[in-house]
């Protein structure tokens, strides 16, 4: 297996399991809610820069006849994208531990605690559509990390057209 797949599936894992974390801020305590999703910002950069090849084939060739399958793909993408800039920005309006850290006060608006709601609930269906959409591609690296398949042809792209793009 390629380093950069090895390196992108421990990134995905860690960011998944942090992702989880975030999500349940009762059981983790706010202030590990707060600080973990700002960390988890610096994990979606990275994971959108090594994936940067796919997202830049997508976006030249999105208007392309035939390209379904990896549309809806790039659509929902964009979705948890936006969904995930929603979340973030309505978070840090009703942060009660990373904005103070700065010696910051933010005026209290209920309306970003609903945005907040939404937008996190929301991204629990995006996510759990954007790992289906991702499932051969992490279950077939996730099998020859662990040294099966190791005859296989690789599966690490996505078919445009029958030219092929790094997913
Ligand atoms: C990946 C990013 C994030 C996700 C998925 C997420 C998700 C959630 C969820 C599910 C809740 C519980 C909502 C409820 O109890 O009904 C929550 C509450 C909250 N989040 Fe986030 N959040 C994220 C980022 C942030 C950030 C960056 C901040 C601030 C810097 C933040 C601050 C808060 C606060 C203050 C609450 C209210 C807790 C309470 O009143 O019990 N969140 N978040």
């Amino acid at each position: 297996m390629s380093k950069q797949n090895r390196t992108k599936l421990f990134l995905d894992i860690s960011t998944f399991v942090g992702f989880l974390i975030v999500m349940d801020p009762r059981a983790s305590g706010l202030a590990v809610h707060e600080w973990l999703a700002v960390a988890l910002v610096g994990a979606l950069i990275v994971h959108l820069l090594l994936n940067w090849n796919w997202i830049a084939e997508l976006t030249k060739r999105i208007f392309t006849k035939g390209l379904n399958g990896s549309r809806t793909n790039y659509i929902l993408n964009w979705l948890l994208f936006i969904d995930g800039i929603l979340i973030m920005l309505s978070g840090v309006m009703i942060s009660e531990a990373v904005i103070p850290a700065f010696g910051l006060t933010l005026p209290v608006n209920m309306t970003w605690r609903g945005l907040h709601d939404i937008s996190a609930n929301l991204s629990l269906i995006l996510m759990g559509l954007h790992l289906t959409l991702h499932w051969n591609w992490i279950v077939s690296t996730t099998k020859r990390l662990f040294g099966r398949n190791e005859a296989e042809r690789p599966v690490t792209a996505l078919a445009i057209e029958g030219k092929e793009v790094q997913a």
